[in-house]
């Protein structure tokens, strides 16, 4: 009973685009919110909140609820969770008992690491500023990091000794078990088998890692004398809420500023993302200590489309770059970089007064694809023919990673450029590599089939015309198939026809829960459109489709999904008409043929399904 009271004193105090808005970027759409969804992959936001029915839903995957729901599906926790941790947002006091009863054992254990973590950090900060970090401190300073960013960033100090933190540990109510599975502490076996613990980070700079919500979870310890046998940087290792590879340093922080700035910075490690920052450039991120994996790309696609990676200039930093683009292009994410010398990081910069020259860095930051030939070129001797062909498959390979074939083919043009090659050559060198790599090779289209192809556009045209007409139709009538194509329908493939227009703002009405309203709205502004087909739909009774019989309903369905595989092989029949229009590379051709085959087969299926119905 006082349960069910505090669930709705904790609803009513909270509204729940600020509580997701806290987990995830939210964009503003009309009253309500959208972004991209948290619980799947995908590259066009379907999720979305409803701000008057305080309601989540992904039109993608189908997940929703309310707010005590997206905490229990982000968190991966259990109801009592949930309610605390919303509770506590919203200050509102929970009686002790209720829920205590059913709290996972994992998740309560997940509570304790996140408090000896936020805890600890608060240690450790204030061990900097006192007597035993004095030393510490001055390295920082010296360094030349502000006292604003200390306190932001939250530096610490771990002290030279053994068990100065696994004291602090007992102090606090938290037994060795407690800090070993923070990660705070290591085990050891000692000589007569008996076993004990010790602290991990000893005479450290410490940094707090935070997630995505600003809590500590971990640590990164950076030595302070020149003996780094330990390493010069200790991280906390895996742990039940430390996963190294999912976070990214600085996230936290960086919100705003990625937005604001409309791209992500990426540095190598905490002392350049603290010096850019310190610099203005609020949107610095890290990975920690590794190449970009694919878990923080898709962390990061969700708050924005562009980075810029920023760097050391030497072969590592380099190497780190090509690596994580590995994580990036799948992703969707389109990345510049900025060129940096050699031994140059942003720390050394923004250290040494340069904060002008980094502004100049970042600005001039160029596309990674013509980074990547930079490199290859100076790496090799382009004036020799092996060098040449190291070069040229060397960028190839690269290229064939991009989905785009236009922007392949300009990256060709410009390889060939800076090689003072033909450009045929690289083409057919790209044609070679894409047959060894097992992709089928083609020819040439022949003038005939060029013909051909026009003129099967112009039929596309009428049967997309009449699609969408049936399509606008039974979106205005129903609304259970507005809702049916928000979710199968690629909004791309609405054309920008007036008919195509009305159809778009239907859906993205009806994702918002005011599919009414856009019907009506469609009815009033019905002339501003001017078009007969518009006013076909909306007027002429005998148009309207009978849904009553489940097989009209099947044809319907099936026809829809003919007409946009129709829609979609034109789309790549243009696509060839382009590239015949600027000389293909016969692989090229090859892909587009191929896909257009399969789309063919496709919708033949499905016309010989729809003769079954
Ligand atoms: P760097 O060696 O480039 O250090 O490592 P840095 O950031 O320039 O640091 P300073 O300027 O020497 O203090 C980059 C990142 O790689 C990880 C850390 O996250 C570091 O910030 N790293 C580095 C480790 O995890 N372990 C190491 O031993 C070294
Ligand atoms: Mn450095």
């Amino acid at each position: 009973m006082m349960f069910e009271q505090t669930k709705d004193r904790v609803k009513d105090a909270l509204d729940i685009s600020d509580v997701i808005n806290s987990y995830i970027p939210l964009k503003r759409f009309g009253n309500n919110y959208k972004a991209l969804c948290p619980f799947h992959t995908e590259k066009t936001p379907s999720f979305s909140v409803n701000v008057e029915k305080q309601k989540y839903y992904c039109f993608g995957c189908q997940k929703g609820g309310d707010v005590f729901q997206f905490v229990m599906d982000y968190e991966q926790t259990d109801f009592p969770n949930a309610l605390r941790t919303l509770a506590q947002r919203a200050g509102i006091p929970i009686p002790e008992k209720s829920g205590s009863t059913e709290v996972n054992p994992d998740t309560n254990k997940k509570d304790e690491l996140f408090k000896i973590n936020h805890l600890l950090a608060n240690w450790f900060h204030d061990n900097l500023l006192g007597n035993v970090g004095k030393s510490a401190l001055d390295y920082t300073l010296n360094r030349g990091v502000n006292q604003d960013v200390l306190n932001t960033f939250r530096i610490g100090f771990a002290p030279e000794s053994w068990d100065h933190t696994l004291s602090w540990g007992k102090k606090n109510g938290f037994g060795g078990d407690a800090m070993l599975q923070a990660g705070v502490c290591v085990q050891k076996t000692g000589a007569s088998n008996q076993v004990s613990n010790y602290d991990r980070f000893r005479n450290r700079l410490m940094f707090p890692i935070w997630n995505e919500q600003g809590k500590v979870i971990g640590f990164s310890g950076r030595v302070l004398g020149k003996d780094d046998s330990g390493g010069k940087y200790i991280n906390t290792p895996e742990t039940l809420i430390f996963h190294k590879g999912k976070v990214l340093y600085g996230l936290n922080l960086a919100r705003d500023g990625i937005k604001k700035f409309g791209f992500a910075l990426i540095c190598e490690g905490q002392m350049d993302v603290i010096a850019c920052h310190q610099a203005g450039y609020t949107n610095a991120i890290a990975p920690m200590g590794t190449a970009f994996t694919e878990a923080q790309a898709r962390l990061l696609k969700r708050y924005i489309d562009q980075v810029i990676f920023l760097f050391d200039g030497d072969a590592a930093g380099q190497n780190a770059v090509i690596k994580s683009i590995d994580s990036f292009l799948p992703v969707g994410l389109s990345a510049k970089v900025a060129v940096l010398e050699s031994g140059e990081d942003p720390d050394t910069l923004v250290r040494s007064g340069n904060t002008n020259s980094l502004k100049e860095k970042i600005e001039g930051a160029i596309d990674y694809f013509i980074y990547r030939m930079d490199i290859e070129i100076s790496r090799f001797d382009q004036n020799t023919p092996t060098g040449k062909t190291t070069i040229t498959e060397n960028i190839l390979k690269e290229l064939l990673r991009i989905e785009s074939l236009v922007a392949r083919g300009e990256y060709c043009r410009i390889l060939a450029k800076r090689l003072n090659i033909p450009e045929n050559t690289v083409l057919q060198e790209l044609n070679r590599i894409m047959t060894k790599s097992k992709k089928p090779a083609f020819h040439y289209a022949s003038e005939k089939s060029e013909e051909k192809v026009v003129s099967n556009l112009n039929v596309l045209d009428n049967v997309e015309r009449q699609a969408e007409i049936i399509l606008l139709e039974l979106v205005v009538y129903h609304e259970k198939y507005a809702v049916r194509l928000l979710k199968d329908l690629p909004l791309e493939y609405i054309s920008n026809s007036a008919v195509g227009r009305a159809l778009n703002e239907i859906l993205a009405h009806t994702e918002q829960g005011e599919w009414q309203e856009a019907v009506s709205v469609l009815a009033q502004k019905m002339g501003d459109y001017q078009s007969e087909d518009i006013n076909k739909v909306m007027n002429d009774p005998n148009l309207v489709v009978d849904m009553r019989s489940e097989k009209l309903e099947r044809i319907y369905i099936l026809n829809l999904y003919r007409n946009f595989l129709f829609r979609k092989v034109k789309k790549k029949m243009k696509d060839i008409q382009d590239l015949i229009n600027k000389a293909p590379t016969e692989s090229a051709l090859a892909d587009l043929k191929n896909e257009k085959a399969k789309l063919n087969e496709e919708s033949r299926q499905i016309s010989n399904r729809l003769k079954e119905v």
